[in-house]
């Protein structure tokens, strides 16, 4: 792919991450736990009708430098524990309010680091679980884990409990790199514990690196991905490092040491690609690399890849999320509705009432249309405006007035070989990929630009 820094002048530019739509920063504290209350039972007559659990554990021996993530670092047993017990009530009290008939298709623990606390207390909640909602015989059950705190008897146990898919944060294999940014090596050879688990049933095992961090350069960050692919785990993701010191404090240590700028960020990324893609991995999405047999590359050639807060999933068994813990974020077809960041108040409010809203945001009908859109082409690099249109019982004509859509936003865009236009479909081409971000943007009405806010696009 020909890159030139010309093309990122242009197009790096501030913008939202889209992992939702409208983005985090819309939510509001007017929505209030009633709302939550109201929204949890209007979603057992809206689509999707399966169930999706997210259980956040925000706890983490140490902090990376660089993590983005709502962590709360070496907590003492008695926190743990009663943070479990909050679980449950939570759990319980979500439960008592959805329909008994709807399946739970997928199963997802993030963090933080899960398999930093107790097996027994991962056991204690998926019993819980069991209890209180009915799985689907084939529900994804995964965990995202640090390989740093992983020894084999784990994953013995997490296979017991169901789980049957794992993501290992890696980030870089250069223990210098791993140094800087304050962060344990894995405890055991990588290789060795995919191979493991492998044997224990795990599918869509996968990896994920970070591209853009102190010290790496083109030949070890080559390294770390020809490593990567020797292992051949199912899924690599190679997320562009998210530099929000005004959000996250910690990431402001980076800069001393000095990082990557725009150019190289973007030169490490495409001989990644170039690397994963010569191996046989599939680019699907953004940032993701797939296996041609793993489930979400059949997904994303049959338009069918979605992607929640989680991650990339496929629609077939993607169902409304309902998010457990302090941070997390349900995420409704009405409604986005998030917990309380603070796991001392978490715990006080859910002890109290069983939820813990701090914020959320209800959906008006306009702006689930626009959801679709700009997931459609977050996820499938695609937007067929008739199709779509159809699918909300609306024309053409309509659907664009909804997106103050004018096709002459996008001249230069098609003119630079990054999407085409034609009869009413708008598709990207694989470096228009790189400027998904970019697209999504010009079809987003409520668009509210701000270089504070956004992290950049490429
Ligand atoms: C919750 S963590 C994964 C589990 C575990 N805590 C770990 O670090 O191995 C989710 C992933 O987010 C990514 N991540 C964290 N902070 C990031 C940032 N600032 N920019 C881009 N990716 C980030 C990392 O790749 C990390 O593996
Ligand atoms: S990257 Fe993972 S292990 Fe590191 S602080 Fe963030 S959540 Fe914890």
């Amino acid at each position: 792919m020909d890159i030139s820094s010309e093309f990122l002048l242009k197009y790096n530019v501030s913008g939202p991450r889209y992992t939702s739509y409208p983005p985090a920063n819309f939510f509001n504290e007017g929505f209030t736990s009633a709302d939550y209350v109201s929204e949890l039972v209007a979603s057992n007559k809206q689509k999707p009708e399966q169930i999706s659990l997210y259980i956040h554990i925000p706890f983490c021996p140490r902090r990376c430098h660089f993590c983005g993530c709502s962590t709360v670092i070496a907590q003492r047993k008695v926190v743990v524990e009663r943070y479990i017990g909050a679980l449950k009530k939570e759990i319980g009290f979500v439960a008592g309010l959805l329909d008994s008939s709807r399946r739970v298709t997928q199963v997802h623990w993030g963090g933080g680091t899960p398999n930093s606390i107790s097996m027994n207390y991962i056991r204690e909640i998926m019993d819980w679980i069991s209890q209180h909602f009915q799985m689907s015989e084939n529900a994804e059950i995964a965990m995202e884990c640090s390989p740093a705190y992983l020894d084999y008897p784990h994953i013995d146990q997490l296979a017991e409990m169901g789980f049957n898919r794992i993501s290992l944060g890696i980030q870089d294999f250069r223990e210098d790199v791993l140094k800087v940014v304050n962060r344990e090596a894995p405890r055991h050879p990588v290789k060795e514990v995919v191979d493991y688990l492998r044997t224990k049933g795990f599918r869509g095992i996968n990896l994920d690196f970070i591209y853009g961090l102190p010290l790496q350069t083109l030949e070890s960050f080559r390294k770390t991905i020809e490593q990567a692919i020797e292992i051949r785990p199912d899924r690599i993701v190679t997320f562009s490092y998210a530099h929000v010191p005004w959000v996250k404090a910690a990431q402001k240590q980076l800069e001393v040491i000095g990082l990557p700028d725009a150019t190289d960020k973007m030169n490490l990324f495409l001989q990644a690609t170039e690397q994963l893609t010569q191996a046989g991995y599939c680019p699907i999405g953004i940032d993701h690399f797939t296996l041609p047999e793993d489930d979400l590359t059949k997904a994303f050639a049959n338009k069918q890849l979605h992607r929640n807060f989680q991650g990339y999933c496929t629609l077939e068994t993607t169902g409304q999320v309902y998010a457990f813990g302090a941070s997390s974020i349900s995420q409704l077809w009405g409604a986005y509705a998030q917990n309380v960041k603070d796991i001392t108040k978490y715990m006080e409010l859910v002890e109290q009432s069983g939820t813990a809203i701090e914020r959320g945001y209800q959906l008006n009908q306009q702006e689930q249309i626009v959801r679709t859109v700009i997931n459609s082409i977050m996820c499938n690099g695609l937007l067929e405006m008739d199709e779509l249109a159809a699918e909300f019982g609306i024309s053409a004509d309509q659907l664009k007035e909804l997106l103050a859509y004018d096709p002459s936003k996008f001249d230069d865009l098609v003119a630079d070989g990054l999407m085409s236009l034609v009869n009413n479909q708008l598709r990207l081409t694989e470096k228009g990929f790189l400027c998904a971000r970019n697209i999504a943007m010009l079809l987003d009405p409520a668009l509210k630009r701000g270089e504070g806010v956004y992290s950049k696009t490429v």
